[in-house]
């Protein structure tokens, strides 16, 4: 199996370790090959705001390339990783940033069907609160994304440092974080889910949308070459990713 993990800190610190955890037990359940981008150090920019992947494509952005490996990386992946900090009530900077990159991804724009057939999980720790508000607007853009399955998990640690909660407490989390992984490589051999209905709604409304509006744009053009202003939709053809001991 194929994993992309984006880690919204370079800090190997408690949020790190959470998702070590995880990825011994998903390798556990079968060989995995993991890539793993850290921000802000593998996307180093700010968006700027200029727009011109939305309006003009992707590779008019002036970070693309380092934009490029991490969607790469994503597409190719069997399934995805986030993982966050709380900072401040919030999701980290870079994880914020990372987002930012990729609006055009959104189902209005130009999503990609590959993700249509993707679960993610994401991990967040933090010392007491705020673990909801930071994983909800990473949970949120990514079901803009298309995204097939969206998990999560947060640590609420009363520490500064894993190793500084008390032994049970750190038994717990290993224990919840290795059912997690089993649950969720279940999840991803198993292969799709009933999509969201958020995410059925909001296809079939921007397809209402494209096809009122006639205006040529790229996303308009991209929509049509994909047949979605027919009868075609991402939610059908999956990708398939048969088991290893299947195949
Ligand atoms: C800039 C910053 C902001 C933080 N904000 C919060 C917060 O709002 N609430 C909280 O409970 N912990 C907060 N923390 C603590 C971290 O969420 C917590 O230590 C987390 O486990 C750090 O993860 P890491 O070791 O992966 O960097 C903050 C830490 C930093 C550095």
């Amino acid at each position: 199996m194929k994993l992309t993990v984006i880690h919204g800190s370079p800090r190997k610190g408690n949020t790190y370790h959470a998702a070590q955890l995880f990825l011994h037990s998903m390798k556990q359940c079968e060989a995995t090959e993991v890539r793993e981008f850290f921000l802000p150090n593998d996307l180093p920019e700010f968006c700027r705001g200029c727009c011109a992947c939305v309006l003009h494509g992707e590779e008019h952005c002036p970070h693309f390339r380092y934009s490029k490996p991490i969607l790469d990386s994503m597409l190719e992946s069997d399934a995805l990783i986030f993982t966050t900090p709380v900072y401040v009530m919030s999701a980290s900077g870079g994880m914020k940033n990372f987002l930012d990159h990729f609006p055009f991804l959104f189902m209005v724009h130009r999503p990609r069907p590959e993700f249509f057939h993707k679960k993610v999980f994401i991990i967040s720790t933090t010392v007491g609160a705020g673990l909801k508000s930071a994983m909800k607007p990473i949970a949120r853009c990514l079901k803009y994304w298309g995204i097939n399955k969206v998990y999560q998990t947060g640590f609420r640690m009363f520490a500064l440092e894993w190793g500084d909660m008390p032994e049970k407490r750190q038994k717990k989390y290993a224990c919840r974080l290795d059912r997690s992984a089993e649950k969720f490589w279940r999840a991803v051999r198993k292969g799709d889910s009933t999509p969201y209905v958020f995410s059925r709604f909001f296809f079939f409304l921007c397809r209402v949308m494209y096809k009122r509006h006639t205006a040529a744009s790229l996303d308009r053009q991209y929509w049509e070459a994909h047949g979605w202003l027919g009868g075609k939709t991402p939610f059908h053809n999956p990708v398939s990713t048969p088991h290893p001991k299947n195949s």
